[in-house]
């Protein structure tokens, strides 16, 4: 649909507009009393979500492609229907093909508080090649006094299917080694680069590669960061996973659309369904990962 077709069906004045984002694909802006977020329709990818007069919260690579085909580096990628490598098919696409098409809008709504979108993943072959069963996706960002983002999967077959995923938020942080993260402590953790599982002992602080995945765990973590004087709380529900990514100096090298320096501005927090918290989904059920992302200003 053009920009302009969009306009005339879902714009609302002062809280939804529209326009020509990087990649020529069309991106939403709402904006409630408190906040803005900026959305994309390729991969129904969250931009960026900022308070009024108030840095960014979210974390966007300068040097992400945004090339049909890829994946935008950043924001909120929509990971489904897997998570990191296909269990059974290591060769497939990373984190699923959610993030690599074009979605379409099915509504916007709002009240006197917040501003609500509701994207749909339409049909495709592409999807269909990796994900045979019948059903329907939907993600809804809502913009308050936070930000939710839900990703609602309906199983429409007559047989169930596994669905692991995640909401793979990236955060904007004053420098990597001066912030940790509460919230996880005396969690079990899968350490994805030496493949061995461990137990996680006070709050997580960064001076290396990081790639875990925290299992079992539907509780909400707080970035604390001293140099921005402020605190990003992570609530989440539908997922008892939580994945910590910081790729720090050689794979920021190694990644064509990761600014060299990048990692000591970013770290991931990510709401996931994965390894054993991978959700099965009967059929008529649907399955809702919610993430909501809010800021505490300290003093
Ligand atoms: C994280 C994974 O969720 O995503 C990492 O745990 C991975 O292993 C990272 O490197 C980024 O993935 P991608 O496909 O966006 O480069």
């Amino acid at each position: 649909m053009t920009i302009d077709k969009l306009k005339l069906q879902f714009e609302i004045p002062g809280k939804v507009s529209f326009a020509a984002g990087p990649n020529g694909r069309p991106t939403i802006e709402l904006q409630s009393r408190h906040a803005e977020a900026t959305v994309s329709l390729y991969g129904a990818h969250v931009l960026q979500f900022k308070y009024q007069n108030s840095e960014p919260i979210l974390w966007l690579s300068q040097q992400s492609q945004f090339t049909p085909g890829k994946a935008i580096r950043g924001g909120i990628p929509v990971c489904w229907p897997w998570f990191g490598r296909n269990s059974a098919h290591p060769d497939w696409p990373l984190h699923g093909v959610a993030r690599l098409q074009d979605w379409a809008v099915f509504s916007t709504t709002s009240t006197a508080d917040s501003v609500s979108v509701c994207l749909v993943l339409p049909p495709s072959e592409l999807t269909k090649s990796y994900f045979p069963f019948h059903h329907q996706v939907m993600l809804t960002v809502t913009v308050s006094d936070m930000l939710e983002v839900c990703l609602a999967t309906e199983n429409k077959d007559n047989v169930p299917f596994d669905l692991p995923g995640a909401l793979h938020n990236y955060f904007a942080i004053s420098a990597i080694e001066n912030i940790h993260i509460a919230g996880l402590d005396s969690i079990t953790y899968h350490d994805s680069l030496l493949n061995s599982r461990h137990i996680q002992n006070g709050p997580i602080h960064f001076s290396a590669e990081t790639d875990r995945i925290y299992t079992d765990t539907p509780d909400t973590c707080h970035i604390v960061d001293p140099g921005k004087k402020r605190t990003i709380i992570i609530e989440k529900s539908g997922s008892k996973s939580t994945v910590i990514w910081n790729p720090w100096i050689e794979k920021a090298k190694r990644m064509p659309d990761f600014g060299d320096n990048e990692y000591l501005e970013m770290v991931c927090v990510e709401t996931a369904n994965a390894a054993q918290n991978t959700i099965q989904v009967q059929p008529g059920e649907t399955h809702e990962l919610v993430t909501r992302i809010s800021l505490r200003k300290e003093k």
